[in-house]
Parts: structure tokens; C-alpha cells; sequence
């Protein structure tokens, strides 16, 4: 087989790649090592900043997220029984849209179905080789029987686990890990959200976070311990340690039901530079990884495509090498901002198990100046919203 970019995974950042670049006449196979169901059952991401929705209408897979997603002009956060706004609308005039990334995932293959792109499922053994060369080509497995595809570039979409990160030579690239030493343990449930904005809470018995889907399906979190088992989470004890962690005036509207859903996640901050070796470009978590406290991996992905996009684009229609070349260098500079605000955003609402006493008051110190100062919340609502592109 042999096609123009090879893209390696088919989550949220190879699938919205390939729809961009189908849409300026450039030719995609993607190779996903799951099955489709499978992809559409992750729950993850559920906020979207600005240059996101913008790629999807570009991507022309926006009718369902414009006419079902949510405006969320800003965002409240928790002390103890404190809580105050941080409006993005007053402070900078803009927003963030809540919008699921199983809803996102489902327009871009369906959009993929629709315009006849080839997305191979279940492939297993993906190798990408001579990367380093003009002539780069990924070979795999499907049905048992070994294939070959030469293509001019290899998009490595495949997240965290997956191969294209490591195809780049340990004498080229350079790890960052910051691991925290908690997890978030997540409840989907069919139940009304009890907050019409997200609560982020740091409270003594640790982090919650109230987040939703629609007006009918709500998301939440509780910080909880690495080595804890989900199975040890009955919904009644989630629920009762989330009203916990709430406010009282939050708590005594939550409403609780059948938990859908429910899975821990270990909270990491992760990057790997350069995201570009030879032909082989990584996007997404497959070259970083943030702590979800800002809402950012997705978002993050997001902008790597835009980068990415833009640079194949240059590169097809002009013959110019300008935006590829650039790729890592402008990618990296507004990931590393993003890593920072997603890591202060964590360190300033969750426990640690080592914190002192001095700690805990120089966390309330800093959620006390987000609280009363202005120029504090505009810092927090310009990350948050998401930094231009
Ligand atoms: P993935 O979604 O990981 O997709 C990679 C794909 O590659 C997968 O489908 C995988 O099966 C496939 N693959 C892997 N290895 C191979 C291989 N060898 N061959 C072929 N295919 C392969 N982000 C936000 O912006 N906002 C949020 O609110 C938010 N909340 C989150 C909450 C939780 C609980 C979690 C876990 C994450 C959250 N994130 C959030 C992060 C977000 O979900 C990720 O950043 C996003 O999924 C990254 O997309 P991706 O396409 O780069 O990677
Ligand atoms: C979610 O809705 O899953 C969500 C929202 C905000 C975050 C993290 C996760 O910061």
C-alpha cells in the first residue's frame, strides 16, 4: 500500500488530523490498535477551549457539537465552605465549551465514514522504519497477515503507550516525568449535574471535582490513593466521600444514583522532546501527558494537529519545508505552558501526602489570592480558556 501520511492511532488527535488534511486533498491511512467500540467507550476529556472547537468546524464535524455542547463562561472553585467564580467572559471575553471527547471522537469517524477514509482497526506490530530517510514506511499486522504501507510522513497519534514515541532513538530524545502520588478515581452517572459550572474543591479529605456531559449525565471525581482498587469504591461510599469534599451549600444538591461508569487514573505530567525525528512528527499524548486538573490533554492534542496541519499543508501545496521544520519548536513552546498551569493547578488543589503544615498554608495563601485578585484570576482564566495557538 503506500499513501501519503500514515497515521499511527486512531483517538481524537489522528482522527481530527486526518479529516483536516482530507479536506485539503491529502491522502491518510490510519492504524488503530483497537476496535472502534472499544475507542468510543473511553471516557475522558469533557472540556473543549476555543482553538478546538475552531479545528472542528474547520474540520467541517461541528452541526452536533454546536447545537448540543454547553457555554461555560467560567469556572468555580472550592475552599473548605468557600466558593467563588472565576468568570472567563468578564475577565478576558472568552469561554470554554463543554463537549464530550467520546461525542468528539464519534463525529470524526463518522465524518471519516463519510468522505471514504481508510482507518484500519486491530492492527497490531506497528513498526515505523527509516524514518530518518525521504522514504519512511510503517509495516503491521491484520487478520494474521503482515502488510507494509510507504508513505511521505508518520503522524505518531497513538498516545502514551504506544510505539511511535519510542521509534525515535534514545540518543535523540529527552524524557520529563513528573509522577504525582495520587490518582483521580471518575463516576459517570446519569444524573442531573448539581452545579451549572464545574466546581474544582480542595478540601481536607483531598481534591473532588463536579463536571458534566448534559443536562442528564454527570462527571465527578475524588482524589484517591495510587494503589487503590475501584472495586473497593461502592457508589455509596463515592458519593458519600464526594459531599465530603464540597461545600455544604454543593452538597446538599448533589443528587446520586447508579454509577455508569467508574475507573481510576494515575496523574502524570510527561514530555518528550524533540516531537519530530526525520519524517516521523508525534502528536498529542503521545508526546506529553498533563495532570487532568486544567483540562488540557485534549486541548493540548489539539494544538499539535493545528501545528502539524498547517505544516503538511505548507509543505504540499508550496513545497515549503518552513512549518515541518518548525514543528517541535512551536508545538513544545505552548505545550511547556500548558504542562506548567496544569501542574500548578494540581499542586494547589489536591493533598499530598507530605505536606507540612507550612504547605497547606501556602496552598490556602495561593487559593486565597486566585479568590481576591484580579490579575491572579485573568492568569488563571487565559490558561484556561487555552493559550493562542
Ligand atoms: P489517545 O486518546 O490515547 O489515542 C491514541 C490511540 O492510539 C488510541 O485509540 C490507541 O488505542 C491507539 N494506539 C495505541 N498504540 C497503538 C499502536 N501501537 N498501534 C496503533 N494504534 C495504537 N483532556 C482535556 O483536554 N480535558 C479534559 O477535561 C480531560 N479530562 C481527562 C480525564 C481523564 C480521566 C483522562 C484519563 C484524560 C483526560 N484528558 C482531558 C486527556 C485526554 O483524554 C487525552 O489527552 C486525549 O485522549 C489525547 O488524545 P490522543 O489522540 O493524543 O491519544
Ligand atoms: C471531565 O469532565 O471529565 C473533566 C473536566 C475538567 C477537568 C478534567 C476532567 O479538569
Amino acid at each position: 500500500m503506500r499513501t501519503q501520511v500514515v497515521i499511527v492511532g486512531g483517538g481524537p488527535s489522528g482522527l481530527l488530523l486526518g479529516q483536516l488534511l482530507h479536506r485539503k486533498g491529502i491522502e491518510t491511512i490510519i492504524l488503530e490498535r483497537k476496535t472502534r467500540d472499544y475507542v468510543l467507550g473511553r471516557i475522558r476529556a469533557g472540556i473543549l477551549e476555543t482553538g478546538l472547537v475552531d479545528m472542528m468546524r474547520e474540520a467541517g464535524v461541528s452541526d452536533r457539537m454546536d447545537k448540543e455542547c454547553f457555554i461555560h463562561h467560567g469556572t468555580c472553585i472550592s475552599y473548605e465552605n468557600e466558593m467563588f467564580d472565576i468568570n472567563f467572559q468578564e475577565l478576558i471575553g472568552q469561554n470554554v465549551i463543554v463537549y464530550g471527547q467520546t461525542e468528539v471522537t464519534r463525529d470524526l469517524y463518522d465524518a471519516r465514514d463519510a468522505c471514504g477514509g481508510r482507518t484500519l482497526f486491530e492492527v497490531e506490530d506497528v513498526e515505523i522504519r527509516d524514518a530518518e530517510t525521504d522514504s519512511p514506511h510503517v509495516t503491521f499486522t491484520i487478520d494474521g497477515s503482515a502488510k507494509r504501507i510507504d508513505c511521505d510522513f508518520v503522524a505518531g497519534c497513538d498516545g502514551f503507550h504506544g510505539v511511535s514515541r519510542k521509534t525515535i532513538p534514545d540518543t535523540v530524545r529527552k524524557d520529563y516525568e513528573k509522577v504525582f502520588p495520587f490518582g483521580w478515581l471518575g463516576v459517570l452517572s446519569e444524573t442531573p449535574p448539581v452545579h451549572d459550572e464545574l466546581v474544582y474543591a480542595n478540601s481536607a479529605r483531598g481534591f473532588a471535582l463536579c463536571s458534566m456531559r448534559n443536562e442528564h449525565l454527570s462527571r465527578y471525581y475524588v482524589q484517591c490513593d495510587l494503589d487503590d482498587d475501584v472495586f473497593e469504591w461502592s457508589d455509596d461510599r463515592f458519593w458519600d466521600e464526594l459531599k465530603r469534599r464540597l461545600p455544604e451549600s454543593v452538597a446538599d444538591k448533589l443528587v446520586t444514583g447508579p454509577s455508569i461508569e467508574k475507573s481510576i487514573a494515575p496523574l502524570r505530567s510527561f514530555v518528550c522532546e524533540p516531537m519530530r525525528w526525520g519524517r516521523l512528527f508525534l502528536c498529542g499524548d503521545a508526546a506529553h501527558i498533563v495532570p487532568p486538573t486544567g483540562a488540557k490533554g485534549l486541548n493540548t492534542a489539539a494544538s499539535d494537529v493545528h501545528y502539524l496541519f498547517k505544516g503538511l499543508v505548507q509543505y504540499y501545496q508550496d513545497n515549503d519545508t518552513n512549518g515541518i521544520d518548525r514543528y517541535s519548536e512551536r508545538a513544545l513552546a505552548r505545550i511547556w505552558k500548558a504542562e506548567r498551569f496544569s501542574w500548578a493547578t494540581t499542586n494547589m488543589l489536591h493533598r499530598f501526602p507530605d505536606q507540612s503544615e507550612f504547605d497547606l498554608k501556602m496552598q490556602r495563601a495561593e487559593i486565597e489570592s486566585l479568590h481576591y485578585n484580579e490579575t491572579a484570576q485573568k492568569w488563571f482564566a487565559q490558561n484556561y480558556v487555552g493559550l493562542p495557538y
